[in-house]
């Protein structure tokens, strides 16, 4: 194995000012005294899609629009979409209804050319968003392209944290990242589950990843899953039980193929994860 940190790696001067100025413009409007984050997102949006466009309610008012248009138009205002979490029973309406218009703006900004696989001003702009939906989201952190959550709301992020390409937070028991974890590309982190005989059954648990862990490619995590400081789940492997610190866990269900050669003497005696028995 080669030792390969991430390069610098500087976009161009125009792209960079012209990303610059719109974030600096778009952050300030999210935290003005009278902030319409619906309003922002559907702005936001529409001058994505169509930057040369009449603006938004002439385009809309078109008697000629074809039908299809006119929904796809309406749909940029979240007001007039539905996200899954709504239908919950236990969704708390007023929190998903302060943070749904950056979500719905997360994931359609997601699918245009400004984010998707465009790292620099993708990373940015979610970054702001996270600020504003979660919890807490701790400095530095740097997401991909296609994550969701559930709620958003409910999801507490340390710091230096890395979540990497088509990733599933699933905040609805709630969800915490300590610092410096990092989840790679496909992988999928629970904190619901439902009865195996009624399906509209759900425990809510919250799940844990502790400082340094790492969930690596196409790994599932399930509700209530304690991962321990510097714990490790491996490629496609399927944690249904607390991963204890150190240990590299892998397969389905999950088990521990080793402990990591720099985990110190005291690496179980952590107030977080019981003391190993052996
Ligand atoms: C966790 C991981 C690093 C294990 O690597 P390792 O400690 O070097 O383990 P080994 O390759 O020595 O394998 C030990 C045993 O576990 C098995 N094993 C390793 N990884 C496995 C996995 N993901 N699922 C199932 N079994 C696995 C091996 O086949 C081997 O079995 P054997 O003893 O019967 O031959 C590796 O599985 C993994 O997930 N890599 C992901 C890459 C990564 O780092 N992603 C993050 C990028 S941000």
């Amino acid at each position: 194995m080669a030792l390969l940190p991430l390069k610098k790696f500087e976009l161009n001067e125009t792209a960079s000012r012209v990303n610059q100025a719109w974030l600096a413009e778009f952050e300030q409007a999210l935290d003005g005294p009278k902030a319409d984050w619906y309003r922002i997102c559907r702005d936001t949006l529409y001058a994505a899609w169509y930057p040369a466009g009449a603006g938004y309610e002439a385009q809309l008012a078109k008697p000629q629009l074809p039908a299809a248009s006119r929904a796809t138009l309406l749909a940029l205002d979240p007001h007039n979409i539905t996200l899954e979490p709504e239908y919950y029973a236990d969704v708390d309406a007023a929190k998903f209804a302060r943070v749904k218009p950056l979500l719905w703006l997360w994931y359609s900004f997601d699918r245009t050319p400004g984010a998707g696989q465009n790292v620099d001003l993708g990373v940015r702009f979610r970054r702001i968003l996270a600020e504003r939906i979660f919890a807490r989201c701790g400095k530095n952190f740097k997401c991909f392209q296609h994550t969701e959550f559930s709620f958003g709301y409910n999801l507490e992020v340390g710091d230096d944290c890395v979540v990497h390409r088509h990733v599933l937070l699933d905040d609805r028991g709630g969800l915490t990242l300590g610092d410096r974890v990092s989840i790679s590309d496909y992988a999928n982190i629970y904190s619901h589950t439902h009865s195996i005989v009624e399906q509209k059954e759900v425990t809510n648990l919250r799940t844990v990843l502790e400082d340094d862990v790492r969930i690596t490619y196409h790994a599932t995590v399930l509700a209530g899953v304690r991962v321990g400081r510097n714990g490790m789940v491996g490629a496609g492997a399927l944690a249904t039980k607390d991963v204890k610190p150190y240990h590299v866990n892998v397969g389905i269900p999950a088990k521990s193929i080793r402990v990591k050669p720099n985990a110190p003497a005291d690496a179980y005696a952590t107030l977080r994860v019981p003391k190993r028995e052996e």
